[in-house]
């Protein structure tokens, strides 16, 4: 299996039968793993996805079926030495309680026998990836750390070797939702860079989108019921069960997948603070529009005035202060929690903090509709 470059994987129908089990635990599960992205199996408790996972790295072993990473066959390889080469993070991290947070993760690398300053080094690198600052944390022992820090430890370790494949345990399942959120971001922001074949395993259905390129919604026995895009499967879901599992509010979930960069941008009338109030009523009048928005010098949004407030002989100091703006990069879902705290338009501010534009109720609602189209054709 080649290191560093994106691997695929192919699992050709895969069945698990453990031993005393009339049922098989999974049955004939076939899919493909695009490289380089994160692909999730998300679906309720006792379904499979351990069993499947596991299988990817042979922890378990399939009773029959096909494995190929990166064109090899896994199951013809020698299984430690398959695992050595696949990250693996698990649910409260899994650490040993016995070594430090370097020696944690410095164990694989240790296997692989690689020098021991370039393990020093490659701690170093890992720790500092995570948010951890080494000097701090290298000599700690797993019980000396919170859960977040230990989930931090666990993917360190994960990615030590480099490996090209992550397979990841439902890794953020046992800390708080605040803590969660952080892992997730920096989860997206190490793949963004690493770009890592990762199998992520979640009952969590917002989680799944939240992380996922590609999510497989798994019934009993990991038999897929849906496997897409978190877009595609919110716009879409194949069946009442995944429905179900989507959960209530689908809509409102694509809207944390779209960013304001993706819609067209409405205008609003814009006045300087030092224009005559009755050239900017005069304007308002002719486009028909009851609100303007006031400017500083430097383009930046202050009020909002409503022509009737343009009665007197300044700007200054008049209509309301703009609160929550957004920016290009925020999603639709934080420009509609403006639009609903503000009570109208969201207003979108460039890099120095520079009217963009705005976004309109109206265009929310319409690209959640066009989406929904897209996908049903
Ligand atoms: N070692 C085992 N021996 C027998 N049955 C098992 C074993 N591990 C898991 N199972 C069974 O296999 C099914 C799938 O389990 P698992 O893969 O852990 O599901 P999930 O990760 O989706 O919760 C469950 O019914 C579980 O009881
Ligand atoms: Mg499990």
């Amino acid at each position: 299996m080649p290191e560093q470059t994106s691997v695929g994987i192919e699992l050709a129908d895969v069945t698990k039968r453990y031993p005393g089990s009339r049922e098989p635990a999974v049955d004939g599960f076939t899919m493909t793993i695009n490289p380089g992205e994160t692909t999730i199996f998300v679906g309720p408790s006792g379904c499979g996805k351990t069993t499947t996972m596991r299988m990817i790295n042979r922890l378990i072993e399939p009773t029959s079926g096909r494995i190929v990473i990166g064109g090899d066959d896994a199951l013809s390889l020698d299984a430690d030495d398959l695992r050595r080469r696949i990250g693996y993070a698990i649910q409260q991290a899994g650490l040993f309680p016995h070594l430090t947070v370097a020696q944690n993760v410095g164990v694989v690398p240790g296997l692989l026998k690689w020098p021991k300053k370039r393990i020093e080094a490659r701690v170093e690198e890992m720790l500092s990836l995570v948010g951890l600052e080494p000097e701090e944390f290298l000599r700690r022992y797993p019980r000396q750390l919170s859960g977040g820090q230990q989930q931090r430890v666990g993917v360190a370790r994960a990615l030590a070797a480099d490996p090209p494949v992550l397979l990841m345990d439902e890794p953020f399942g046992a800390v708080d939702p605040i803590t969660r959120g952080n892992l997730q971001d920096e989860l997206l922001r190490l793949q963004a860079e690493l770009h890592k074949t990762i199998v992520f395993v979640t009952h969590d259905f917002d989680e799944a989108v939240k992380l996922g390129d590609r999510i497989a919604v798994l019934g009993d026995r990991s038999r897929i019921l849906q496997y897409d895009t978190p877009e595609a499967i919110l716009a879409n879901p194949a069946d009442d069960t995944v429905a179900g599992f989507v959960g209530a509010g689908a809509s409102l979930k694509q809207l944390t997948l779209l960013r304001v960069r993706d819609i067209v941008l409405g205008s609003a009338i814009t006045a300087s603070v030092e224009e005559a109030p009755s050239s900017v009523r005069q304007r308002m009048a002719t486009e028909g529009r009851k609100f303007a928005l006031v400017l500083d010098n430097r383009r930046r949004p202050l009020r909002w005035v409503h022509d009737r407030q343009l009665g007197g002989a300044s700007l200054a100091g008049i209509g309301r202060p703009v609160g929550d703006v957004v920016s290009t990069q925020s999603t639709l879902q934080d420009a509609l929690e403006a639009i609903l705290t503000e009570g109208g338009d969201a207003v979108v501010t460039g890099p120095r903090g520079e009217y963009a534009g705005t976004v309109q109720l109206d265009t929310v609602v319409a690209k959640i509709r066009e989406l929904r189209e897209e996908h049903q054709s």
